[in-house]
């Protein structure tokens, strides 16, 4: 079997997950609400410190019924342009008939400061701002955590000029395991937050969208439109709250590892690692490198890693990729970046 570290997506349910998994209560979610995925709902809104929550099959269609949501057709969305939203989900936006203003990072991630140079006068030439939106941690950006302080100026900014701000919490958890700052402290910083159950936290599939019961009314009527209602749900809600009460304590253990792999591979063969600050590695490679080239000399020596830009790999340490392998992940692409 391959390492595989091509994303944090990639792990299987263990056989505590699975147990809970086949056991678990369910009804009717679309009638008269899942059980299960009730009791998932009501932790996520008790751990974002929101009114309520509402489960989606993926993170892709709760961020695109949270942009339904706030954002009417014809209107424009302040987003970066590397944000999963907009990069990584076949101009699903469009769906919602909005379009993107990309803010520019000055430096790896938005700040305020880009957010309020990003913002135009209103003109009848425009489309009407309606969103801001911003992902935390970011995943192009190498895991990347904005701090409670700069997350607070950047909603500040969004406040003043009288738009709602959507958090893509994907990997929401992996910034409290990082920091020690509650994720509700960073939820009240946004109207809505999305956070996904299917990458650190090793459920099979899921996310959920937090926010007021009125906004959470108005993205259950998206989620209908965007594939209809869920029945059963708790034969998946059950993963997901299995993974939030027994796999969210050891993500600070993918964060060592990650940091681990970066140290032993920084600096080999003209490699740029950049610092992670969770647990996603983004190698950039020599110019004589090509990504693809570099993953599949990887894959060869038995490592899976992700090709995210022609010059740049990702590796994405997780709860299937112990210690061990994690260091033989590492052996092994110092090895494939010394040979060029
Ligand atoms: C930052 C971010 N947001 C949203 C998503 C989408 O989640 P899903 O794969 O559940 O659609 C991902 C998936 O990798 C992601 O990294």
């Amino acid at each position: 079997m391959p390492i595989d570290l091509r994303s944090d997506t990639v792990t299987r349910p263990t056989a505590p997950m699975r147990h809970a998994i086949a056991a678990a209560d369910v009804g009717d979610d679309h009638l008269d609400g899942d059980p299960t995925t009730r009791r998932l709902e009501a932790r996520v809104a008790e751990l974002l410190g929101k009114d309520a929550a509402l489960f989606f099959p993926t993170g892709t269609m709760a961020n695109l019924a949270a942009i339904m949501t706030h954002a009417a057709p014809g209107t424009e969305i302040l987003v970066d342009a590397d944000a999963h939203v907009v990069n990584l989900t076949g101009a699903g936006i469009a769906l919602a008939g909005v379009q993107p203003r990309f803010v520019v990072p000055t430096s790896r991630i938005i700040s305020a400061v880009d957010v309020r140079r990003a913002i135009r006068p209103p003109s009848r030439y425009s489309p009407r701002l309606s969103l801001l939106s911003v992902e935390n941690t970011h995943n192009g950006a190498g895991g990347a955590i904005t701090s409670l302080d700069e997350l607070r100026a950047i909603a500040a900014v969004a406040r003043e000029v009288g738009v709602p701000m959507h958090l893509d919490g994907a990997r929401l958890w992996n910034v409290t395991a990082a920091t020690g700052v509650p994720m509700s402290e960073y939820a009240a910083c946004a109207d809505t937050v999305m956070v996904s159950f299917s990458k650190g936290l090793g459920a099979p599939v899921g996310a959920a969208l937090a926010g007021t019961s009125r906004l959470m009314d108005a993205a259950w009527n998206g989620r209908k439109r965007l594939g209809g209602g869920l029945r059963q749900s708790g034969i998946i809600a059950a993963g997901a709250l299995f993974g939030i009460e027994n796999h969210r304590d050891r993500l600070s253990i993918d964060h060592v590892n990650a940091a681990r792999f970066a140290d032993a591979v920084a600096g080999t063969g003209g490699a740029r690692v950049v610092p992670p600050d969770t647990n996603i590695v983004m190698i950039d490679l020599p110019a004589s490198l090509p990504a693809a080239e570099a993953a599949r000399r990887a894959a060869e020596r038995g490592l899976l890693v992700s090709v995210w830009t022609a010059s740049r790999v990702r590796v994405v340490t997780h709860l299937d990729a112990s210690a061990d392998a994690v260091d033989e992940a590492s052996r092994i692409m110092r090895e494939v970046l010394e040979r060029g």
